[in-house]
């Protein structure tokens, strides 16, 4: 059996209908909401072009970790103009394709307005260097596909695009709920639970096109998910500071590999049925071969950085003990 290719405008056409259901779907479970209705306003005062102090470290109550988590989610947020680019090149603006992307693109703003406007107010981290990280990372802006989209047609492009936004979608949904445990604040805590409720709908649009793009031409979708999957880069790489962040944020439970594969691959893949279907041509076969290895190696890869970071908290509590009993 040889299973449907299509080119990018046969499957937009094909699956307006799926868009549009999503729209009405999601547009029926959005909530409304306000980033005002979020922040501690009366725990703000003027910095000191206004009469008032700077920031100092010392007024910060958020911890390292928490710092580090912020900091990577809302410059991640703040990057949308470089997702709103790839959402809409792929989609296109016709219909309820571009009814989603604009949609999407001011309920995605409203993430940043109100973690900026958080981070501001209760002065959580450096308002100076945010903002010269947001001018480095904005500018710079960042290609989601990167090496994935460079030898394939437009088709494959649009299918790796939804493929990736559906993992990302989850995976910031991940993020930003460790975020607010980590916070240490029921107020952090309250706004990105809500956030974190947005960008699980999100990914529920996104992992659906996917799904009906999977029942659509099964070989195709599959080779997408499997290049975007094997692939996989948060969007935060690139910006700066993004290394020690990442390595912060995997060591104290807000995004590892563990999380990844266990709470991110995994139980899109099971929604997808991957592994239980029996429409992929031989092609499609090749591919889920590859796919079921590349999750193996996953697994392998995730235990051994358990064991590593397991290890690594170990010899950071002896360490504090130490230097307890020490002084
Ligand atoms: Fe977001
Ligand atoms: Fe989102």
């Amino acid at each position: 059996m040889v299973t449907r290719q299509l080119t990018q405008l046969e499957l937009l056409h094909e699956l307006s209908g799926a868009a549009e259901k999503e729209v009405d779907r999601h547009l029926a479970m959005a909530k409304d909401w306000s980033p005002h209705d979020y922040i501690p306003w009366d725990e703000g005062s003027n910095y000191s072009t206004l009469g008032g102090t700077d920031y100092d470290p010392e007024q910060s109550t958020l911890g390292e970790v928490a710092k580090a988590a912020m900091i990577t989610n809302l410059l991640t947020e703040d990057n949308l103009p470089t997702y709103h680019r790839e959402i809409a090149a792929n989609f296109s603006m016709d219909h309820a394709w571009g009814h989603w992307v604009g949609r999407w693109t001011a309920e995605e703003n409203r993430h940043g307005i109100v973690m900026r406007d958080y981070l501001v107010v209760t002065r959580g981290v450096d308002p100076v260097k945010l903002e010269e990280a947001r001018m480095i990372h904005m500018a710079n802006g960042w290609n989601p596909q990167g090496k994935v989209a460079e030898h394939t047609d437009d088709a494959l492009t649009m299918l790796h695009s939804v493929a990736y936004v559906t993992f990302q979608e989850l995976a910031t949904r991940v993020s930003h709920r460790n975020t607010g445990k980590a916070c240490n604040d029921p107020i952090a805590d309250k706004m990105l639970q809500r956030i974190a409720a947005d960008e699980n709908l999100h990914m529920i649009f996104y992992r659906n096109i996917c799904g009906a793009g999977i029942d659509l031409v099964p070989d195709q979708a599959l080779r997408a998910i499997t290049d975007t999957l094997m692939n996989f880069e948060m969007p935060g790489a690139g910006m700066p500071d993004f290394r020690r962040n990442g390595v912060l944020m995997a060591k104290h439970g807000i995004y590892d590999l563990r999380q990844h594969r266990d709470e991110v691959v995994m139980p899109v893949l099971k929604k997808w049925k991957i592994f239980e279907r029996d429409d992929f041509g031989p092609e499609g076969e090749q591919t889920r071969e590859e796919l079921a290895e590349f999750l193996e190696e996953l697994e392998r890869q995730a235990v051994r950085f358990e064991e590593m970071r397991d290890r690594a908290l170990a010899r950071e509590a002896k360490k504090r003990e130490l230097a307890a009993a020490n002084a």
